[in-house]
């Protein structure tokens, strides 16, 4: 019997809820699918902070690193805002992002039929979308150096480096173009080479790897353009290719074309070793312990988990139908909320989900 180990992250907020649904879903796909799962909690963010005053803490890296797949869900709370920047939750997050070498962050979107009504946009802008965003995790302005605050002239000035090297660009390109293979053949690459020198090499590089990949439509996409085409018109896009910051904004509104950002999972890769599997959405303080929490997105994580991580592929097929079926009989949590449909808890949820397998 395959034995896989995962390392859990519940992290802050409403993390821990929406944990132990993902939990009682893995123990029951495992048992229905022969293979057998050990978990190995450890703390991170916030909750870490509060156990051992440090973000990450070495041995919660070590255990992710030692792992077959890791699963988060959430970190931050507005507690540790005033914390120096090293001190924060989210420097633990990045800190994990790094030492993994997660470089390849997935976070495909694709319209439930069931959540139509739930976005914000008109029912045939959003029907049919199913596109990949394919961040750069590792690079770019997050981790570019110098960065800092000084004091000069009589003045403060902050600052940050956005930068690319070229095999970055490279690696990370190289996984975006395999997924449009796999896909539909389009891949638009996002920059801002029209102003930054690091977005013209970025795009450079691109257009070398072209050729090797001509079974493959390449575009390219000025960052501002692309959030607007993203409400625009988002059919077009198949894989969206593009670096660390432009991501994270593409992603949260790329993510909202489905009605609520608790239903996007995500995957991040390195080149070997385990992946880490979370939620787009973050810990959602303003809700967190009151069991209201949209379990969805940390349970099609798991999916995610149990497809690219741990190649159970039956598994993950199981949970991913499991979250159709509930949506079809119209069970929903308060962010997805619509007339005529019956709202759930992130418990009642996830005792749904469990019928539902
Ligand atoms: C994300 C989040 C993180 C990021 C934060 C929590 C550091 O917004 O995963 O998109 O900016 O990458
Ligand atoms: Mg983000």
């Amino acid at each position: 019997m395959a034995q896989h180990r995962v390392v859990l992250l519940p992290g802050d907020g409403i993390g821990p809820e929406i944990t132990a649904v993902a939990k009682t879903l893995l123990d029951a796909v495992s048992q229905r699918h022969g293979f057998s799962l050990s978990f190995d909690e450890q703390p991170i963010g916030g909750s870490a902070i509060d156990a051992t005053g440090e973000p990450l803490p070495a041995s919660t890296l070590e255990a992710c690193k030692a792992a077959d797949a890791v699963l988060m869900a959430a970190i931050g709370s507005p507690r540790f805002d005033s914390l120096p920047r090293e001190k924060r939750p989210e420097t633990g997050l990045l800190g994990l992002r790094a030492g993994m070498q997660l470089f390849a962050n997935l976070r495909p979107v694709k319209i439930v039929p069931a959540l139509i009504g739930a976005s914000s946009l008109k029912p045939e802008v959003i029907e049919g979308v199913d596109l990949m965003v394919v961040r750069e995790l590792t690079g770019g302005i997050y981790f570019g150096q110098p960065k800092g605050r000084i004091e000069a002239d009589g003045d403060e000035r902050g600052f940050n480096t956005m930068t690319y090297s070229a095999s970055e660009v490279d690696r990370i390109a190289q996984v975006a173009f395999n997924l449009a293979r796999e896909r539909r053949g389009q891949l638009c690459s996002v920059d801002k080479a029209n102003v930054l020198d690091v977005s013209q090499l970025w795009r450079d590089r691109v257009e070398t790897m072209a050729p090797d990949y001509s079974d493959v439509a390449v575009s390219h996409m000025y960052v501002d353009n692309a959030a607007m085409q993203l409400v625009r018109d988002p059919k077009q896009f198949d894989v969206l290719l593009t670096g660390n910051l432009f991501g994270d904004i593409l992603s949260d509104e790329a993510a909202m074309l489905t009605g609520s950002i608790g239903m996007l999972p995500s995957a991040s890769l390195g080149s070997d070793g385990p992946g880490l599997f979370e939620p787009v959405h973050g810990s959602a303080p303003d809700i967190a312990g009151q069991d209201k929490a949209n379990p969805m997105a940390m349970v099609l994580s798991a999916a995610m988990m149990l497809r690219i991580g741990l190649k159970e592929n039956a598994a993950a097929d199981d949970l991913e139908k499991a979250v159709d079926k509930v949506l079809a009989a119209g069970f929903r949590t308060g962010d997805l909320m619509s007339e005529g449909c019956s709202q759930l808890g992130c418990q009642a949820m996830g005792d749904e989900l469990l019928k539902a397998l």
